[in-house]
């Protein structure tokens, strides 16, 4: 099968012929149709974190697909061969074959394309459990959401909105009307204005999805209580302590029931996907380069750089 494969730490993307993956009795072949790209993707590459994200080299990334079930193993129940379904893997979904678990998969719904389907189960997956599983978030609080009008943001807002809680968000300015269609109460321009100085009231929740100096600034806003749920770097026990707030990073923990769950809110039109540009697999490189880009501060002044939602790879 064709895949995109590294053969070497920090080496570059090859597209290439690799082995097509066999199926244990307990999994299931999909025939991939598109894929999304991940910040997490190019951290892997990278060999940065590999006490903490290590690969098998020569090695395919992706972590999460739509697809046709090809070929299912002899104890699987509930997906036959044709079935249309997308979901989350470990790694290996940025080739034409994937063999993965029942547990990792649901069915495709039906209002989307196979390519809006591929940007689906990582970012909303991890807006649900940050905000809900972590953040305990609940109707009538609020939470404030940094890089709101980023993948995972986008469905944290929807979510949140959707329980019944005000959602403020930290984005760049040009994202305004963007966000307030999708349910933000308030959308504070990351570049103009230090969210601890123009915040009146304080949070229940801050969802963090961009750390640093923004997460260190968190504990100013939130009550006494309150959860901050980080996504992308651990948060300090000892700040934490010192507020009196619960303070974690989040790892995804993906499932089909949590994957079930967000089929139906997009079934139903209470959520929406985005996908921001489609590549092919082959010029996987070029996506990497422009997610890159997504989380260093964009300059006061600076257009948007990008359109809403995921970069997504069509296979096939
Ligand atoms: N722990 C987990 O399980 C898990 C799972 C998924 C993702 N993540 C992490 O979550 C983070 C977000 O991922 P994503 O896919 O949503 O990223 P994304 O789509 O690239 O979005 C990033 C957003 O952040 C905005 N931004 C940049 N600097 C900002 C700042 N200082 N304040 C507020 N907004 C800012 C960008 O806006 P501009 O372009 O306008 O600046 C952009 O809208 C990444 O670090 C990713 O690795 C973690």
């Amino acid at each position: 099968m064709k895949a995109i494969r590294l053969f070497e730490y920090g080496g570059q993307l090859v597209f290439d012929d690799a082995p097509t993956p066999t199926i244990a009795h307990d999994a299931v072949l999909v025939k991939i149709k598109s894929t999304a790209v991940n910040h997490l993707d190019r951290v892997e590459a990278s060999g940065t974190a590999r006490q903490i994200f290590p690969i098998d080299l020569p090695w395919i990334p992706g972590h999460e697909f739509s697809g046709v079930v090809e070929q299912i193993g002899g104890d699987v129940a509930g997906f036959a061969p044709g079935d249309a379904v997308f979901g989350n893997s470990g790694l290996g979904a940025y080739a034409e074959y994937l063999a993965v678990k029942p547990a990792a998969i649901a069915g495709l719904p039906s209002k989307l394309s196979f390519e809006e389907a591929a940007s689906v189960p990582v970012a909303s997956q991890t807006a649900w459990q940050g905000i809900f599983t972590h953040g305990h978030l609940e109707k009538g609080q609020t939470v404030l959401i940094h890089g709101g009008a980023g993948a995972v943001g986008a469905y944290a807002v929807q979510l949140a909105s959707h329980a019944g809680a005000t959602v403020i968000v930290t984005a760049s300015g040009d994202d305004e009307a963007y966000l307030t269609s999708i349910g933000a109460s308030r959308v504070i321009d990351y570049r103009k204005a230090q969210f601890e100085k123009v915040l009146r009231e304080k949070v229940d929740v801050v969802f963090d999805l961009i750390g640093g100096d923004t997460q260190r600034r968190s504990f100013l806003v939130l009550k006494e209580g309150g959860y901050l749920v980080a996504a992308s770097q651990p948060v300090s026990q000892e700040e934490a302590a010192r507020h009196h707030v619960s303070g974690a990073m989040m790892n995804l923990a993906p499932s089909a029931d949590g994957l079930g769950r967000i089929a139906r809110l997009l079934e139903d039109g209470t959520i929406r996907s985005d996908v921001a540009t489609v590549y092919a697999l082959q010029d996987a490189a070029q996506a990497w380069n422009d997610i890159a880009g997504n989380l260093s501060p964009s300059a006061p002044g600076a257009a948007r750089r990008r359109s809403h939602g995921k970069i997504v790879l069509r296979v096939a």
